[in-house]
């Protein structure tokens, strides 16, 4: 699973690059006044320029078009977040949401007449959290339209070709109303990691249950710990999801034994339920097991516990340009009318992987999701201060993604009790994509002062500090393919954290008070 892109030139080039500064000569009277829009200074690693693509190729285009109002968006999100603001709890509609992301009369029709200019009529507008425009165009048309020179690329690993390029422009008076293009500068994503670091197992028998947490973590052991109650969860709307990917299914079979063995107390036929995207399938069978989504599934439905708790698969088939699901999913749960109140990911990219408007763009969705009332829980990371999976030459402190966005709620990992401290490879630092938010300053600014100069240079002390909470992640006592095995990971708190939140979510919900929402102000 590591595939590291993004690390600069990769060592397949052999002919430097023609630098696209400004306008053509050839164009420079008819064409509106250009800037660079988005540049990368090089190819991301795995992948190889192969040269210009004929130029009647076809590329279907996608314009991200600026909201009308992010800001405001950001404010709403506040007032409803803010305990104590006289809108606390009042969270948004998708028409609400949907007010202040999409884009202006102004914007559609400015852009739609440059394309025009370039005999680009047949254009789509496609609604979803934000505003797009499609189009189709050759080669030829879009190195006019963007000034630039698109090239055919190929991911060497895969064989799979795209048509990319570095830098592109659009007209000066465009960038106001013009957020991201696709495909441009953004190839795709590698997989995103899975973030348990590791796990061993143990023959059953010797693993004796333990309501202290000190030796193995088990749901009962967290109860005490944490003053979880075991009563079941009454509300019927409240619901968890848990997305899976890359591969992992959570297994009916593997859920039924962890709560025969471990909550017994529990009608071991507790089950979840399973939506799919993106082609995604949950195959059944110990050949299908794999620890991530059992352990995500057995921690949710295991601890949240008569919460209604949904397994939704992403599958291969992604519609999120570079962003390979992690755009389909939060898209899919904003679409909803009723959205789950909590969903738990499990897994996550180091920041870099990712452009920061890609970055941009899929932390907005969740910005969108926390407006209208939807906590978003991820685990930290597995690599420390190194990223999101260890990384033993690093030489600058590497944020995670999605933990750098500030309208997440990423958590950290701990291990013992007595004191409860942070495990090594719990990550956590400073995004260097997302500015700190007002509701971290009492809580970063004196950390930073007591860290002093120590460090300094190595991260962006102006960045989101993250993460934002912790909980046990050693040890962690799952069964998958019907082994008892045990968990090391962020992947282990996350899911526990984000049935400690539903659990709430029910008692508010009963009470006829609001759920939680975007919890960091809280
Ligand atoms: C998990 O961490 C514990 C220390 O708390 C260690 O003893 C154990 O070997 C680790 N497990 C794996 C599989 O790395
Ligand atoms: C649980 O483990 C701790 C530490 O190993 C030990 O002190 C305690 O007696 C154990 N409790 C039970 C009920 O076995
Ligand atoms: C679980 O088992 C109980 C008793 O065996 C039964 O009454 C109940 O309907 C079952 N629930 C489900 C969801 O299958
Ligand atoms: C996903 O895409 C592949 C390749 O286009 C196709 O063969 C497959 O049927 C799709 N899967 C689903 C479940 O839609
Ligand atoms: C849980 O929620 C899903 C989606 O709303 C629904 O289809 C399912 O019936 C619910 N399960 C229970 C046990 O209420
Ligand atoms: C959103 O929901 C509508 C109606 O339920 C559906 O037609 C549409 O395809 C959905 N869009 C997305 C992006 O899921
Ligand atoms: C490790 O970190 C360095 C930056 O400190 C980066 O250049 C390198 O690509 C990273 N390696 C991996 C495998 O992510
Ligand atoms: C954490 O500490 C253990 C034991 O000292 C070491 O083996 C491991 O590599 C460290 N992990 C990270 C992410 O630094
Ligand atoms: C540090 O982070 C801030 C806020 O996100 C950003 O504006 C600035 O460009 C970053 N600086 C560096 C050197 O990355």
């Amino acid at each position: 699973m590591k595939l590291p892109l993004w690390t600069g030139i990769s060592g397949f080039i052999t002919v430097g690059l023609p630098l696209l500064q400004g306008v053509h000569a050839s164009n420079t009277l008819s064409r509106r006044a250009m800037a660079v829009h988005e540049s990368r200074t090089g190819i991301p690693t795995h992948y190889a320029r192969e040269g210009p693509p004929h130029p009647e190729t076809l590329v279907d285009f996608r314009i991200a078009l600026h909201s009308i109002d992010r800001s405001g968006l950001e404010r709403a999100l506040y007032d409803v977040s803010v305990p104590g603001s006289p809108l606390y709890g009042k969270h948004l509609s998708t028409e609400e949401v949907k007010s202040y992301t999409s884009a202006s009369p102004h914007s559609l029709a400015a852009v739609i007449e440059w394309l025009a200019e370039y005999g680009i009529t047949d254009v789509q507008l496609e609604s979803t959290v934000h505003d797009y425009l499609t189009f189709s165009a050759p080669v030829h048309t879009a190195n006019n339209l963007f000034d630039t020179d698109f090239h055919s690329f190929v991911h060497i690993p895969s064989g799979k070709r795209a048509i990319r390029t570095l830098q592109y422009s659009i007209p000066r008076d465009l960038a106001s109303h013009i957020n991201v293009i696709h495909p441009t500068t953004s190839f795709d994503l590698a997989k995103p990691l899975s973030i348990s670091v590791s796990y061993g197992k143990r023959s059953s028998e010797s693993s004796i249950l333990n309501s202290s947490c000190a030796d193995t973590i088990t749901p009962q052991c967290l109860q005490d710990l944490y003053d979880i109650p075991a009563t079941p969860a009454t509300q019927l709307p409240n619901r968890i999801a848990v997305p899976g990917m890359i591969e992992y299914w959570a297994q009916y079979a593997d859920l039924e034994a962890f709560l025969e063995r471990l909550r017994p107390d529990m009608p071991s036929n507790t089950t979840f339920s399973v939506e799919a995207i993106d082609g995604g399938t949950n195959p059944q069978g110990p050949e299908y097991a794999g620890y991530e989504a059992n352990l995500d599934i057995q921690y949710t439905v295991g601890m949240a516990t008569g919460v209604n708790t949904t397994f939704i698969s992403i599958g291969p088939n992604n519609t999120d340009g570079a962003a390979i699901g992690f755009l389909d999913i939060v898209e899919y749960l904003y679409n909803m009318t009723d959205p789950p109140q909590v969903m738990s990911m499990s897994y996550g990219y180091e920041e870099w992987w990712l452009t920061p408007s890609q970055a941009q763009q899929i932390c907005d969705v969740y910005m969108a999701l926390g407006a209208r009332g939807v906590s978003l829980i991820f685990g930290s990371g597995d690599g420390g201060v190194s990223g999101a999976e260890r990384n033993d030459t690093c030489t600058e402190f590497l944020p995670a993604f999605p933990g750098g966005c500030p309208y997440i709620t990423s958590v950290g990992g701990t291990y013992s009790i007595n004191p409860e401290l942070s495990t090594n490879f719990s990550s956590g630092g400073f995004s260097g994509y997302f500015a700190r938010p007002s509701y971290q300053e009492q809580a970063v600014a004196p950390f930073l002062e007591n860290l002093g100069d120590t460090y300094s240079g190595l991260f962006n002390a102006s960045g989101r500090g993250f993460p934002d909470i912790a909980a046990q992640s050693h040890n962690v006592e799952i069964i998958t393919g019907g082994e008892t095995v045990y968990i090391n990971g962020t992947s282990c708190s996350g899911p526990i954290f984000a049935s400690m939140v539903a659990l709430v979510n029910d008692r508010l919900i009963a009470a006829g008070k609001p759920v939680l929402g975007f919890l960091n102000p809280l």
